[in-house]
């Protein structure tokens, strides 16, 4: 099994700059070490108030620098090493004072001498007060440095650590994480606009009721990631599920089969590639009631009637993008799925046993192609979203050559 874990053995240093956001920056270096990068922390002297050094040097096993002339003595120019050792640096929180620093080629403490030495790509994830962001100085250095090819993460909008509301948060800990992971993606899908259902649907019987299922939607917000990552531009249009939408996709929330295909029909024009993940209910009632049924001692009969088909509505269109079902089957997995995919006429499938796969975190794939069939054995959606992804660019590039 490939290790897909796109940080694996990447050595990246991780700058902490004077800001409340400085919390968030021990779970980035958690999850950045979790997905196997070696972290090498430099604080500036104002990130020491907010958030200690030692915590820092617990998740990354590495002594953090936060001295230019005290890493000099452990390190003969560090100033300059470190940054030649990187293979990427992100600043996060990064303030306005370092953002400014940065933008004027400054070099008066240890982590802004290493980004000026650099050699690797430079992140910064800006966290401040809404009015410090919306300053015009601060918006010129952000410029600055977009056209010095600073590659600029977020901030996001929301509740401030000073109590107001707007731009200037930093992003989470999870969204930057994944941005890092982006910058070692091999583009396979770039330029190409990718279409994702996902989760479940919900068919309402009455105000209250409905018919639904177990679908987490994990494996199509996975591939939502994925394909994100391989360079796509990706919609994800959703059911209704709890995870929180990847950050750079389109999301359409929809509820029933209904608004999911009438969804579907108005991205698909724009679309490359179909990925079909939703667990689409079959069936939806005949006549949804708008008030809560009461409850009787008499046996109640629901009618049910077939619910509009949207991957054959798909495959069906004159000029379909290139289709990607899944099959999610109690028994003979390979047998049901081979004839979906024949019937559906799909270049590919991907069977997974529905009762191990469902709201799993991980789960076992079989892709059934023209080409014959491959097995993933059992990994995280993310890692299986990512091995999936790279089959697809490769299957959609031979149909295009
Ligand atoms: C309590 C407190 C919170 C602060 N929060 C922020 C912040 O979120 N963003 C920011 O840009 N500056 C913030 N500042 C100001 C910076 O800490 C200050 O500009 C400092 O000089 C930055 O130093 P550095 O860029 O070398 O880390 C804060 C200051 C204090 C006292």
């Amino acid at each position: 099994m490939p290790d897909l874990s796109l940080l694996t053995s990447k050595r990246l240093l991780l700058g902490l700059t004077g800001g409340v956001a400085a919390y968030k920056a021990a779970e980035l270096a958690r999850l950045l070490v979790q997905d196997g990068a070696v972290v090498q922390t430099v604080m500036t002297e104002s990130a020491c108030h907010f958030i200690g050094a030692a915590t820092l040097q617990a998740l990354t096993g590495k002594p953090v620098f936060t001295d230019l002339w005290q890493a000099n003595s452990s390190n003969n120019m560090a100033h300059i090493n470190l940054s030649r050792e990187m293979d990427a640096i992100l600043i996060a929180p990064a303030s306005a004072d370092f953002i400014a620093k940065l933008a004027n080629g400054l070099a008066d403490d240890l982590l802004a001498t290493i980004c000026l030495a650099r050699e690797c790509p430079l992140l910064i994830a800006p966290a401040m007060n809404r009015q410090m962001w919306e300053n015009p100085a601060t918006q010129r250095n952000l410029a600055t440095l977009q056209g010095d090819d600073v590659k600029i993460l977020g901030p996001a909008s929301g509740e401030q650590a000073c109590g107001e509301f707007g731009m200037g948060r930093m992003l989470e800990a999870c969204e930057l994480a994944a941005a890092m992971r982006m910058i070692f993606h091999s583009k396979w899908l770039q330029g190409k606009c990718v279409l994702i259902t996902a989760g479940p649907t919900f068919e309402a019987i009455d105000a209250v009721r409905g018919i639904t299922n177990i679908s987490s939607g994990k494996m199509g917000y996975a591939l939502a990631g994925a394909a994100l990552e391989a360079g796509a531009t990706v919609t994800l249009v959703s059911g209704p599920v709890c995870l929180a939408p990847p950050a750079k996709a389109k999301c359409i929330d929809v509820v029933s089969a209904k608004e999911m295909l009438t969804a579907v029909k108005n991205e698909i024009p724009h679309a490359d590639i179909f990925i079909s993940v939703a667990a689409v209910a079959d069936f939806s009632v005949t006549t949804t009631r708008q008030q809560k049924i009461k409850k009787t001692d008499h046996p109640l009969t629901l009618e049910l009637m077939p619910n509009p088909d949207i991957l054959k509505f798909v495959t069906d269109l004159p000029e379909a993008p290139f289709c990607v079902g899944f099959a999610a089957e109690t028994e003979d997995l390979e047998k049901n799925a081979e004839n979906k995919r024949r019937k559906k006429k799909l270049p590919l499938i991907v069977a997974n046993q529905a009762q191990d796969a469902i709201g799993a975190d991980e789960s076992a794939l079989i892709l059934l192609d023209d080409n014959g069939k491959q097995y993933l054995p059992s990994a995280s959606k993310i890692n299986q979203a990512r091995l999936l992804i790279k089959h697809i660019a490769q299957l959609y590039k031979k149909q295009c050559d």
